[in-house]
């Protein structure tokens, strides 16, 4: 059943490059216009819609983050994103005119099902991004996106996350698409790139060697730190989630930029900090000031574990493990960034002799409050 791997997670984690080609089969058509027959909410309301907000638990609430860069970029449409466990209870300002989006791989998570309900009882519509046909989130919505990942049986959430990212890029795409919006010829780009982001994710996979070593060699450290900016802190929050559930580590993540703002007191001689740097094309403010950031923590003492852009140079000095990636479209990175953040995990899961596939505690569907 494991295919040949040690672990569900593992295979699973190879499946990826599949996992997102079929997420994103048959919803691009030859013209590279999306065809998203499922989300049957009728163009005229998505026209309407004035606020957007992502509902969900856990790795598919860090889609959710990463889906609010895209959302505000593509459609300039304001977009908030709660962990549903909170959503309810802070009585949230919900209309006609909000889109809620509920994000959950198994559809039967208790804490976003009670979200969706609240939200659809004050009128809004509902769209479900889900890997599970006929599970409970997508039979209360008004409308579903299924992500095609297949079952995912690990524990700790690897494929499914890839696809609900590009479940919420082709929401968010789709939207700009209905609404026309300026990134008319961006959208198009994007599309273009989307379609090759598979073979990208091949690639991360091919070279993950090097991550497994490294994770192997930290199996006796008590705490990992994760930086990000933009898009990459979200990456960096998966990839703390990811260590702590599996290698039951200390992790935490930072927006990088929050550094000065407290965190940088915890750094301390051979502390490993992985950061996750923005593509030096594009936002490349952003891209300085973390290599700056990367240099104010090797100065404390920060064992540097790196994660960049092919071709990117500036970061070299600064590394103390470098991490390759492939080169893409900045809100398009996490789909490779968070790759080797799961081998590391799992690769320091398996070093610290814990239980891979089922991590003490945890369930794989969350059905009670
Ligand atoms: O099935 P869901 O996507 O609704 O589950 C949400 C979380 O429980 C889930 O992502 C959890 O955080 C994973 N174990 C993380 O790897």
């Amino acid at each position: 059943e494991k295919g040949g791997y040690d672990y569900f997670m593992l295979k699973e984690i190879a499946e990826q490059p599949k996992a997102v080609a079929d997420t994103l089969l048959g919803r691009i058509d030859a013209a590279g216009s999306l065809t998203l027959d499922e989300v049957r909410i009728p163009t005229s309301v998505l026209r309407e819609v004035d606020k957007v907000v992502v509902v969900a638990c856990g790795t598919a609430f860090h889609a959710g983050l990463i889906a609010k860069y895209a959302i505000e970029h593509w459609t300039r449409v304001p977009c908030e994103v709660e962990l549903a466990s909170e959503f309810r209870y802070r009585d949230p300002i919900l209309d006609p005119r909000t889109l809620v989006i509920a994000i959950s791989q198994s559809g039967e998570t208790m804490d976003t099902l009670m979200a969706l309900r609240h939200a659809r009882e004050q009128g809004s519509k509902v769209l479900a991004i889900c890997n599970t046909n006929g599970s409970t989130i997508p039979r209360e919505s008004d409308a579903v996106l299924y992500t095609h990942a297949g079952p995912e049986v690990a524990v700790a959430s690897t494929k499914a996350f890839l696809t609900q990212l590009v479940a919420c890029y082709l929401v968010a795409l789709y939207l700009g698409q209905v609404r026309g919006t300026k990134w008319g010829d961006e959208i198009v780009a994007v599309v273009r790139d989307l379609s090759k982001i598979s073979g990208e994710v091949e690639k991360v996979l091919e070279t993950m060697e090097p991550v497994r070593a490294l994770a192997r060699s930290l199996a006796d450290k008590n705490t990992v730190l994760f930086l990000g900016r933009h898009v990459g802190y979200p990456v960096a929050l998966e990839g703390a989630l990811k260590l702590k559930e599996l290698a039951y580590m200390h992790a935490e993540g930072f927006a990088a930029g929050e550094l000065k703002h407290g965190p940088i007191a915890l750094i301390e001689d051979d502390l490993p900090v992985v950061v996750v740097v923005p593509s030096p094309r594009g936002r490349s403010v952003l891209h300085d000031k973390i290599v700056s950031n990367i240099q104010e923590i090797r100065a404390r003492g920060a064992r540097t574990i790196v994660i960049a852009e092919e071709g990117d140079e500036a970061v070299v000095p600064y590394a103390d493990h470098l991490i390759r990636i492939p080169a893409t479209p900045t809100l398009l990175q996490p789909l490779v960034a968070t790759v080797p953040l799961q081998v590391f995990a799992c690769e320091l899961a398996t070093a610290r002799g814990n239980e891979v596939d089922q991590p003490r505690n945890l369930a794989k569907s969350v059905t009670v409050e």
